[in-house]
């Protein structure tokens, strides 16, 4: 049993410690692990616009850092409640799989969703 509430507290924290001085948009994401710990990231941007990492996939590279492979469900918060990009898409298919992925705003307001819908026939 997943609680998206909890997943979605993890990336608000997240979202708060964003470092986004060019798009002040902020990005928090959580990322629950098979062993019920919450790995979070949040957007780093680069003064080069183009090497910032998302949200996404900062949690995902990092928690793979520290040795975490299996994950259960991600959350993603943002001040309007937006998907996931692209290349964030394609990360969580290839190293999480099919899980669910739960996008907030920040009132909490959420719906769910799974990898493969947001991103069907998926190169992995
Ligand atoms: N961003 C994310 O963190 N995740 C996404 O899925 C889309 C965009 C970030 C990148 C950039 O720092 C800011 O949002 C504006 O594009």
């Amino acid at each position: 049993m997943i609680d998206q509430i909890k997943l979605i507290n993890s990336a608000l924290e997240a979202q708060q410690k964003a470092i986004c001085p060019y798009s002040n948009y902020a990005v928090g994401a959580s990322l629950l692990s098979d062993n019920h710990e919450i790995i979070i990231g949040f957007n780093i941007e680069s003064k080069a616009y183009p090497t910032t990492l998302c949200a996404e996939r900062v949690a995902i590279f990092s928690a793979l850092s520290q040795g975490y492979t299996n994950f259960l469900a991600m959350a993603v918060v943002t001040e309007d409640g937006a998907s996931p990009c692209g290349s964030c898409r394609q990360i969580i298919a290839e190293y999480a799989g099919d899980i669910p992925i739960i996008i907030s705003n920040t009132n909490k307001d959420y719906k769910e969703t799974t990898t493969f819908k947001l991103l069907p026939n998926p190169f992995i």
